[in-house]
Parts: C-alpha cells; sequence; structure tokens
C-alpha cells in the first residue's frame, strides 16, 4: 500500500550523515562541549541568514521565548498580546516570565492573529504584541507594526515556524524588535534534539539574551543577573551549521510542494487551502487545508496511506491550564471554528510530485466519501 509520511526526517538526516559524524568527531577530539567555536560560528551564519545583527543559540524554543520576552523587559503585571491559534509555549511562556498573556482572535484566511483584535485588546497594562508566523507564513507586519507603533508596544515574533519566510522581502527574526526562533528536530531547521535561537538589532536586548541564557554570567564568575542554564550544545550547534546551507533550496522544496497542492486542490470542492498573503513568502513549515468532518476526513485519509496532523486542535484559552485567565468557549469564533477544520498534510522538502498528487486525489476522496 502507498504510504505518505507526515514528515520525513530520515532522507536528510542519512544524507548528512558523514558530515554530522566528522563534527562530532572535531567536538570529541577537543572535549569542547558548550560555549565554544561552534555556537559562535552558528550564531553569526544564523544572524546572516536572517538579515539581523544578532543571533543568540539557546536550548529551544520556549527558551528563545522565555528569553525575548526577558530582554523586552516583560515582567509581573505586563500583558502580552498573542493569538488564539498558536503552540502553548507561546503563551507559556508569557506565564513563566511573570506576564498575562492576553488572547485574540485570528483571521479566517491565514489563521494568523488578527490586527483588528489585537487593537481592540489594547489596555494600560499591555506592553508587547506576539505576532507568531504560524505555519510559515508571516503575519501582516505592517498592520502589526502600525497598532503597536499607536500604543507603545513591543512587537516580539515567534517565529518557530518560520526560519527563512519574508515579509515584503525582509526575513522573519528581522521584523519586530526581537524573536524566537525553535529548531525542534521537524522544524524548517532542527537540530539533532532540542535548541532555539533569539534573533535581534537590538545590541542591548541581545546582550540580555546572551548573559541570561548562561546563569546571569556577565563575564566569567561574574553573574549580574539571576539567568537560567539555556545554552545551545556545541554539538547541536554544529549540526545546525551543517543543515543551516541547505536550509534555502529546503524551503523551496517546501514551496514548490505548496504550489503542486494549491494547483491540485484549487476548485477541489470542500476543500478551503490557507492562504498565502500576496506580500509575503511563506516557508511552509506545515501545509493546512479547512474541511467540513475533520476527524472524518482524516480517518479516510489514515486509511489511504496518508499522515497528516492537526495544528492545533485546542485554541490556547480553552486549555484547562489557561481557565483560570477566564475566557469561554465562543470567546474567539474564527479560531475555534478553524480548531475543528484544520488538517495539515504531509510537507516536507523532499516530498514528490507522486506523493502530493496521491494525497491530492486521496483528499478529493476523503472529503466525498
Ligand atoms: C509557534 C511555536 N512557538 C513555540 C514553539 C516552541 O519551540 P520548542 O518546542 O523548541 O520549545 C514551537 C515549537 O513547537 C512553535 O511551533
Amino acid at each position: 500500500m502507498v504510504h505518505v509520511p507526515f514528515v520525513d526526517l530520515k532522507t536528510q538526516g542519512h544524507e548528512l550523515l558523514p558530515e554530522y559524524q566528522a563534527a562530532l568527531a572535531s567536538v570529541v577530539d577537543r572535549a569542547a562541549y558548550v560555549m565554544g567555536a561552534e555556537l559562535r560560528d552558528f550564531e553569526a551564519a544564523f544572524a546572516q541568514f536572517c538579515a539581523c545583527p544578532h543571533a543568540v543559540g539557546v536550548s529551544s524554543g520556549t527558551d528563545a521565548l522565555i528569553l525575548a520576552y526577558k530582554a523586552a523587559g516583560i515582567g509581573p503585571g505586563d500583558e502580552v498580546i498573542l493569538p488564539a491559534n498558536t503552540f502553548m509555549a507561546t503563551t507559556e511562556a508569557v506565564t513563566h516570565v511573570g506576564g498575562k498573556p492576553v488572547v485574540v482572535d485570528v483571521l479566517p484566511d491565514t489563521a494568523n492573529i488578527d490586527p483588528a483584535a489585537v487593537e481592540a485588546a489594547v489596555t494600560s497594562r499591555t506592553k508587547a504584541v506576539v505576532p507568531v508566523h504560524l505555519f510559515g507564513q508571516p503575519v501582516d507586519m505592517d498592520a502589526i507594526d502600525a497598532v503597536a507603533k499607536k500604543h507603545g508596544l513591543v512587537v516580539i515574533e515567534d517565529a518557530c515556524q518560520a526560519h527563512g519566510a519574508t515579509h515584503r522581502g525582509r526575513p522573519t527574526g528581522s521584523l519586530g524588535a526581537i524573536a524566537a526562533f525553535s529548531f525542534y528536530p521537524g522544524k524548517n531547521l532542527g537540530a539533532l534534539g532540542d535548541g532555539g535561537a533569539v534573533t535581534t538589532a537590538d545590541a542591548e536586548m541581545a546582550e540580555t539574551a546572551r548573559v541570561l541564557r548562561n546563569h546571569g554570567e556577565k563575564t566569567k564568575s561574574n553573574h549580574t543577573v539571576v539567568g537560567y542554564c539555556f545554552r545551545l550544545d556545541n554539538l547541536q550547534a554544529a549540526f545546525l551549521q551543517i543543515k543551516l546551507a541547505h536550509l534555502a533550496e529546503w524551503n523551496r522544496g517546501r514551496r514548490a510542494a505548496a504550489k503542486r497542492y494549491d494547483q491540485a486542490l484549487a476548485g477541489m470542492a470542500g476543500v478551503t487551502p490557507i492562504s498565502e498573503r500576496p506580500d509575503v513568502e511563506a516557508v511552509y513549515h506545515l501545509y493546512v487545508v479547512q474541511v467540513d468532518d475533520r476527524d472524518g476526513v482524516r480517518t479516510r485519509l489514515g486509511e489511504a496511506g496518508v499522515d497528516t496532523g492537526i495544528h492545533y486542535p485546542v485554541p490556547i484559552h480553552l486549555h484547562a491550564a489557561y481557565a483560570h485567565l477566564g475566557y469561554k468557549l465562543g470567546a474567539f469564533p474564527v479560531a475555534e471554528r478553524l480548531a475543528e477544520r484544520i488538517l495539515s498534510l504531509p510537507m516536507f522538502p523532499e516530498i514528490t510530485p507522486e506523493q502530493t498528487a496521491y494525497v491530492a486525489e486521496q483528499l478529493a476522496r476523503a472529503v466525498a466519501p
């Protein structure tokens, strides 16, 4: 039977294994495991990739968000506006720095944060807004910037799904005051384990993130603030450096696959892909469609050998972890409706035209059983 996996991490892993082995041997030979040359080299290369002066390698995307929020000055009592449809980490990190997450609805066509809803949620305590470039598609930054400027908000990008995506030709990571990336293995740029990075053009914010990630140690044995152990290992940095050289090509592979899906699904009754804005170049961390009877469609696709995902089945405000915020079902109707209808199709750089055609064919059958 045909099987189309949701992601394929093995092909890249096997191709790059000799390079990983050489990097491992080099690190072991020098016993240089943390805060070394590999980390510095990767940070320089990733900063350049993001067209941003500073990148700080850290232990995960969640930790990158915590440091970005800290560096942006978020603390107790500060409200941070973020979208209802995102991964829990965007919200968790606000809580961990003592801030209050303020959830707003998303747009029905892109599933990204609704700038009008952001403006409506601003209060005298609002400190920041977090455009999450979900699925690899940059948020409408012009609209977010306008609201942020009007109300004096800091713009903190959650770019954990959007390495290399651009808005009006400018890459994510350079679109706000500070940004967080995840290098979780399945991301467009993924480590062989956990990792993340903070990027910013602000030298002071970069220094704050750098000091905080390593126990608040500004210079040797001089701990100026209470920090964390949020370092990115040299080994992971070396693996990421190897993979970064392929990222633009991999993103092109994802965009080509997305185009094939777009063409195959155009006019298909009962299937509405999340649309790409005209002013962005998305990098399709995920290719997402909206369908009725999503769970039935998902089951039928699974029976036909097509693996799928849901990002995300429960909006932030309906998780038990955030019940204390007091949001009720119905608070964010667009996000709630999307949560019932969205389905992520197989997407990875090496997916073949035969595979995308098979997925589209099976999707047509699954929506009209
Ligand atoms: C939008 C978003 N934010 C934050 C994160 C957190 O990243 P990590 O899993 O590396 O902590 C992820 C990754 O899962 C994500 O997709």
